[in-house]
């Protein structure tokens, strides 16, 4: 893969098989290039969510990427795990090939912020977890804000929630931390729930994956065949996936509608905390903070996650 021009991100997350999805995509694609790995607890504990990032890294051959462990609970509140569409492990499914390289001793946070000082381009986040680690990054390191181009994150959702009526699992797990992110200035990108939703992937398209017959499309197949038994219990008849277009949206942003909005998120209130409050008024006078992604070329989304997938033919693990 040709390494001019690459735009430099962190993966930022909580695997959990659609962050793995995100991660394969990410790893496949020419235009980015993976400077750090962090974890965060969500989708499981931070020991189970940190081990299947290391197995993924492993799988991708991302051997010279640090990956340090991140945030084990959100900054304020409980953390709740998604054992229900992720399993005991948080990446249920397919056999994994074990880590392959030392976790870093540096924390997420000091590893973020040792990338973004070093670095002399500014780098994109990709943060498809809670936003625990960016907010602690951004609350130690104020000075480096100016060095993120772009937090590209796949939480909340403008008309309705998944974990409650209003809120969002991952804004939900954190909105304190969402809070401090989307009031600091720092560019960002939003996936809700508006698109991910609408980012069904079918049985007939993860069957193509799977005759790829590569090794890495054949884990991939694999998790969707776990990540649906879930999905389709609660009436879906694809998988919604969701941090996937956290990476897609920079790679392909061509398929996507995104719009400018302000938005905020709701840290109190009886029914929705953790609600992401996006301001479309054409009378009002607050500044977007926020590149909202609302919707997505589905049968293309697809068509590129099928190639993405192509792209590990003749890898060995
Ligand atoms: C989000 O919640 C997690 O379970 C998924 O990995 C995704 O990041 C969707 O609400
Ligand atoms: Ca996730």
């Amino acid at each position: 893969m040709n390494n001019n021009k690459k735009r430099p991100v962190i993966l930022d997350g909580d695997p959990g098989h659609d962050d793995a999805i995100a991660w394969v995509l990410a790893a496949a694609s020419d235009e980015l290039d993976i400077k750090a790995m962090v974890s965060v607890a969500g989708n499981q504990t931070i020991e189970k969510t940190t081990y299947n990032g290391r197995r993924i890294a492993a799988l991708l051959h991302l051997k010279d990427v640090p990956f340090a462990m991140g945030r084990e609970k959100p900054l304020l509140g409980n953390l709740e795990v998604a054992a229900n569409f992720h399993g005991v492990s948080g990446l249920d499914g397919p056999a994994l090939p074990e880590p392959d390289h030392p976790l870093s001793e540096l924390s997420s946070v000091e590893l973020m912020a040792k990338v973004l000082r070093e670095s002399e381009e500014k780098v994109t986040i990709i943060s498809t977890g809670t936003q625990t680690n960016v907010a602690a990054l951004l609350l130690a390191y104020p000075e480096l804000k100016d060095k993120i181009e772009l937090i590209s994150i796949m939480g909340g959702g403008l008309r309705n929630g998944n974990w409650t009526c209003g809120a969002e699992f991952n804004i939900l797990n954190d909105p304190e931390a969402a809070w401090i992110e989307f009031n600091s200035g720092v560019p960002l990108q939003m996936c809700g729930l508006d698109v991910t939703e609408r980012a069904l992937v079918y049985p007939s398209d993860w069957e193509r994956i799977r005759e790829l017959n590569n090794p890495v499309a054949k884990v991939v197949a694999e998790w969707f065949d776990f990540f649906f038994i879930h999905v389709s219990s609660l009436g879906w008849k694809g998988a919604t996936l969701h941090d996937p277009c956290a990476v897609m949206s920079l790679i392909h942003p061509e398929i996507f509608t995104i719009k400018d909005a302000y938005v905020q998120i709701e840290t109190q209130g009886q029914y929705c905390r953790g609600a992401t409050v996006a301001d479309f008024r054409e009378i009002s006078d607050a500044k977007p903070n926020c590149r909202v992604v609302l919707d997505l070329d589905r049968e293309k989304f697809v068509d590129y996650l099928v190639e993405a997938c192509a792209k590990y033919e003749g890898w060995v693990i």
